[in-house]
């Protein structure tokens, strides 16, 4: 048995949410996991506290565990459930020396004076074989292996732009790009609080779909002019979003108080 844990208040709504994160695992299963047991659970979290709030989180705070196991004993890490759920895109892991060493805990602060400014448009063209395409934008994409499962599965309709704020990240993701030969998807190095509208209201497209998932929460009250999602930011999204366009959102924890954390 293993588990993926993503923290949530015991709320249906939160809920629902968190089964938002694992339903690819529950409903579309890799073949490589469909011989799998898949459970999920909450877990109280009775010391977990929440910032936007003046009470700790022990009325409703708690952890959505989901379990994948084979086998009594068997036990698999969610990175390696993340690896098997995009073993399909079959990545390699031979980078330059510079390429390796992508440390997936550091945070980079987006107040600082070089992400305060918009990062520069690309010309479109030149970044998409077709760039009228409808397209999907993943805000604070990590890795970039969502996006480019996506990608793949929906070369000739949409197009795919992965905004990411750690550099390291973006240069793997262009380095798996060229090796999928994928000509739908782009990624750029951009503090999307500040780069997104330029970015929009330049590509020649719709914008379909705007994906923010799992946010870096910035708990601390002095920290959360640092999150991602600011005001500015969730009206632009609104009102570039074609008709019948969604956003897709993963996120940890929403407080009493209706913040996301
Ligand atoms: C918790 S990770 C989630 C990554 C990915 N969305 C996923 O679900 O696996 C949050 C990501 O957002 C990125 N990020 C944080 N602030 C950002 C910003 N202002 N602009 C772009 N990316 C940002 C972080 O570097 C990190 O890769």
């Amino acid at each position: 048995m293993a588990s993926l844990i993503c923290a949530v208040p015991r709320t249906r709504e939160a809920l629902l949410y968190s089964i938002l994160l694992s339903s690819r695992f529950i409903n579309n299963p890799t073949p490589k996991l469909k011989s799998f047991s898949i459970q999920l659970s909450i877990v109280p979290q009775p010391h977990r506290h929440c910032p936007c709030s003046s009470s700790s989180s022990s009325n409703g705070g708690g952890v959505v565990v989901v379990s994948v196991g084979k086998e009594e004993g068997q036990l698999l890490r969610s990175p390696q459930l993340v690896a098997l759920e995009y073993s399909d895109l079959n990545l390699s892991h031979n980078f330059s020396q510079d390429l390796g060493h992508v440390r997936i805990r550091q945070h980079v602060n987006p107040l600082c004076a070089s992400l305060s400014v918009p990062a520069p448009v690309p010309d479109w063209s030149e970044v998409y074989r077709d760039s009228t395409l409808p397209l999907m934008v993943d805000i604070g994409s990590g890795s970039g292996r969502f996006l480019m499962w996506l990608a793949k599965r929906n070369l000739d309709s949409k197009n795919y732009l992965g905004l990411e704020i750690r550099k390291k990240l973006v240069k793997r993701a262009e380095h798996w790009v060229n090796e999928l030969a994928l000509r739908n998807i782009h990624f750029m190095f951009a503090n999307a609080t500040v780069s997104f509208k330029q970015l929009i209201s330049t590509y020649p497209g719709p914008l379909m779909l705007v994906s923010i998932l799992c946010p870096d929460p910035h708990f601390k009250k002095k920290y959360h002019k640092r999150r991602v999602l600011q005001k500015p930011l969730v009206e632009f999204i609104v009102d570039s979003l074609m008709p019948r366009g969604q956003v897709l959102l993963n996120i940890s924890m929403i407080c009493k108080t209706g913040h996301i954390c």
